[in-house]
């Protein structure tokens, strides 16, 4: 490896520090979903007669960014269905979490998983199509739950899914406590009618249940006025109800409204965000690019206008080697790298390692331009620009030899900046020197603060949240350790082609050695 070598490194580093600029967790306790974490994951979905549906995701990932606000209105459109399933989010990109994203293993993000009830330790539940509508949401969760039901996989908290075949009559009978018995009749298969009933099943005075529309009893509905709506209360009276819409929410309200219920009056354990009710229009809210933050360290008067540009910070080059030893590589069991798509057939000679990765980097750049995950403040293009290197431009086109001039320029080592990185302190010489780095430690101090101040929102979560940042020794054990084995495995790999060939050449010269 010479400076091709050690320039790959680097821009590798570069293309990885632009995937951890961004740093804001995506979700928090307004929300209608649970937050897990680490120390409570375990607890909270293992066991419960509820069944799970639990996003994994990774706050800096531009498809979980816009995931997010589906993902908040999907738990606010199955809020009460605490008692058949409950909405959780873990987050992976938080370092202690990551052992559970690579137990459950999570391949990508954002990952939505399926737990049944009463999980227990080992179940990684089942990971669920990527759907982008909060409606595919809920016919995926309930066709998961009507499934569970009917093989006996569910509880006797959730729901009852099933469709109802016995007489309207004795619904109340079976001493529930219950007051009205709410029957859903639909073609089967509905939806509608499922959700329905998991809207209804907190109320302890109703007994809801589906009735297919084929069934003897209920034939005389049809099927053009479906779904219908009959309530019989317990003195044996029948009604259907009439002039109400067809949809869910439409037939809830109007259930609701007849039997004079509120939600105030679910079974379910009083939770806070009953408090909430009525706050929210039911919308997703717009991701609000202002109020992410994209955890810069040093506030932006902390530069010079010259260092903006592209210059190259080590502390952006020690954070990505950590993010992606802690993270890229903790978190997946094969690592599999856009190496294998043109890297065997492009790179011949050492600089090309660079323009293949800088290539690399662009492609990315350009497939994540006006994503919901792009920085206001650092666009996402193509680089270098124009005007950080006019020379690499040749009308639009790139001139590979001058953009790796500039390259080899900028990723220079005289050319870094040291600027945020600890300096390891030389003991002073004399006096005057001693009183220069007292002097000296007290500017750093401080304009660390600044930084503390200007980014104290984003320090619980933020991978980047060390100020000023140096190597644990546990990252420079793992780096050891990987070059350790890489020179390992080429020594083996290379014994073996020896002494392999030694032996074929040693048996073909006894095959035709003379008597
Ligand atoms: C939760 O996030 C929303 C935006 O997604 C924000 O408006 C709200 O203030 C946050 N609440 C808390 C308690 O952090
Ligand atoms: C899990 O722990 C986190 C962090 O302490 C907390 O925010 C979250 O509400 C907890 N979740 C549950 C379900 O207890
Ligand atoms: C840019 O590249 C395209 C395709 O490789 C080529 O057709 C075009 O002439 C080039 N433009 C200039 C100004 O060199």
């Amino acid at each position: 490896m010479g400076s091709g070598g050690a320039g790959i490194v680097l821009l590798f580093l570069c293309f990885i520090s632009s995937l951890t600029s961004i740093v804001a967790s995506l979700y928090n306790s307004t929300d209608d979903v649970v937050i897990l974490d680490h120390t409570n994951f375990t607890a909270t979905v293992h066991g419960t007669e509820n069944a799970w549906v639990v996003e994994f995701y990774s706050s800096w990932c531009g498809h979980c960014i816009q995931f997010a606000p589906t993902w908040k209105l999907f738990g606010r459109d199955v809020r009460d269905w605490e008692h058949t399933i409950k909405v959780g989010v873990l987050d992976c990109s938080v370092d202690e979490n990551v052992p559970i994203c690579r137990e459950h293993e999570i391949m990508g993000y954002p990952t939505v998983k399926l737990f049944a009830a009463r999980t227990t330790k080992g179940d990684i539940g089942s990971a669920m199509p990527h759907l982008t509508t909060v409606e595919e949401l809920g016919e995926a969760v309930t066709d998961f739950l009507v499934e569970k039901q009917k093989t006996n996989s569910g509880s006797k908290s959730w729901a009852d899914l099933q469709p109802y075949k016995g007489a309207v009559e004795t619904l109340l009978e079976s001493g529930s406590g219950a007051e009205w018995a709410v029957l859903v009749i639909d073609k089967a298969k509905s939806h509608t009618a499922w959700a329905l009933l998991m809207d209804l099943a907190g109320y302890p005075s109703i007994v809801a249940r589906y009735k297919e529309a084929d069934q003897e009893d209920v034939r005389r509905f049809g099927t053009a006025g479906l779904p219908a709506v009959m309530i019989v209360s317990k003195d044996g009276k029948e009604e259907t109800l009439n002039d109400v819409g067809k949809s869910r929410d439409e037939m809830r309200t109007a259930i609701l409204k007849k039997l004079m219920l509120n939600r105030e009056m679910l079974g379910k354990k009083t939770s806070s965000k009953e408090d909430r009710e009525g706050a929210g229009d039911g919308q997703p809210e717009e991701i609000n690019k202002d109020k992410l933050n994209y955890g810069d360290d040093l506030p932006d008067t902390a530069f010079t206008s010259m260092e903006r540009n592209d210059q190259v910070f080590m502390v952006d080059i020690e954070n990505a080697v950590s993010y992606a030893i802690n993270h890229e590589v903790a978190q997946h069991k094969v690592i599999k790298a856009m190496y294998a798509e043109d890297a065997e057939s492009s790179i011949k000679v050492a600089d090309d390692t660079i323009l293949w990765l800088w290539r690399g980097h662009n492609k990315v750049n350009k497939r994540l331009k006006g994503d919901a995950s792009e920085d206001p403040r650092h666009p996402k293009q193509q680089f270098p620009s124009p005007a950080a290197c006019p020379s690499c431009w040749h009308g639009e086109n790139f001139s590979e030899r001058e953009v790796l001039t500039y390259l080899k320029t900028i990723y220079a080592k005289g050319a870094l900046s040291f600027r945020g990185t600890q300096t390891i302190p030389v003991p002073p010489r004399n006096r005057q020197e001693k009183v220069q780095q007292q002097l000296h430690g007290h500017r750093q101090q401080s304009q660390v603060l600044i930084s503390h101040q200007d980014n104290k929102l984003s320090r619980d979560q933020s991978p980047q949240n060390t100020g000023s940042w140096s190597f644990t020794n546990t990252d420079i054990s793992l780096c050891v350790l990987l070059y350790g084995a890489s020179t390992i495995i080429i020594m083996a790999v290379y014994c073996s082609v020896v002494i392999r060939r030694k032996m074929r050449r040693r048996k073909f010269l006894e095959a035709y050695k003379l008597p």
